[in-house]
């Protein structure tokens, strides 16, 4: 059956590993699956990633930022989101437009409205059915990211994550249908029982 299912966040919540832990678990009861990520996911994409992650040397302006993120989702919704959705291959998704809109929108300011509509454009307007919302103080999440190597974003400071930290909690109380907000400072198997409870919800047959 089709779903669409994301996961947001911000820097050092463990979205990641827990997309990566559900599509394991959905895999190991033979549900079609595919895993993909933002910004990415697909070749192209993949190298409007870098570009935004990993220019140094000129800077990109907020709408420039927008539009390059949006670029490479109007890429990944074409070639991988729709295409699957329509084989009745459920698709979780590592980021998404939401991301656009907590980043560019909370985060750099750009307007709320434009951020919606660009996003609508390049997603052909497909929403994912369920949202899972990691929520994590902004410095404890940064501090798990310190041993790295820096991008752009999370050489940012702290007040900018924690604009985008309060722009997730907003969209998730504005539209709480869709989303979970899951306390990311809980152990990893809770929080995977969690977001396993609210999918298995989802599926056609309740599955424990
Ligand atoms: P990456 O390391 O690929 O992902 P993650 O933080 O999920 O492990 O970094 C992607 C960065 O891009 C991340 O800091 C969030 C940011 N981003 C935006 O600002 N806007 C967007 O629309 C997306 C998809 C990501």
């Amino acid at each position: 059956m089709a779903l669409f299912i994301t996961f947001e966040g911000g820097e050092g919540s463990g979205k990641s590993a827990q997309s990566r832990v559900l599509y394991a678990k959905l895999t190991k009861q033979a549900i079609p699956v595919v895993l993909t990520h933002e910004p990415g996911g697909t070749p192209l994409g993949d190298k409007m990633s870098h570009l935004l992650k990993w220019t140094n040397d000129t800077d990109i302006s907020p709408m420039t930022e927008l539009l390059l993120f949006n670029a490479a989702r109007a890429q990944l919704v074409t070639e991988i989101v729709k295409p699957s959705l329509k084989k009745g291959v459920i698709v979780i998704c590592d980021r998404y437009a939401d991301s656009s809109i907590a980043y560019q929108s909370y985060g750099r300011g750009l307007d709320l409205e434009i951020v919606k509509l660009v996003n609508h454009t390049a997603t052909q307007g497909l929403k994912p059915d369920l949202t899972f919302l990691l929520n994590t103080p902004s410095e404890i999440g940064l501090a798990r990211k310190k041993q790295q190597k820096q991008d752009r974003f999370e050489r940012e400071n702290l007040a900018f994550h924690q604009k985008v930290r309060q722009g997730y909690l907003k969209l998730a109380a504005d539209e709480s249908e869709r989303w979970l907000v899951v306390d990311a400072s809980q152990s990893k198997a809770k929080i995977t029982k969690l977001i396993w409870q609210r999918v298995s919800e989802l599926l056609p047959q309740r599955r424990v």
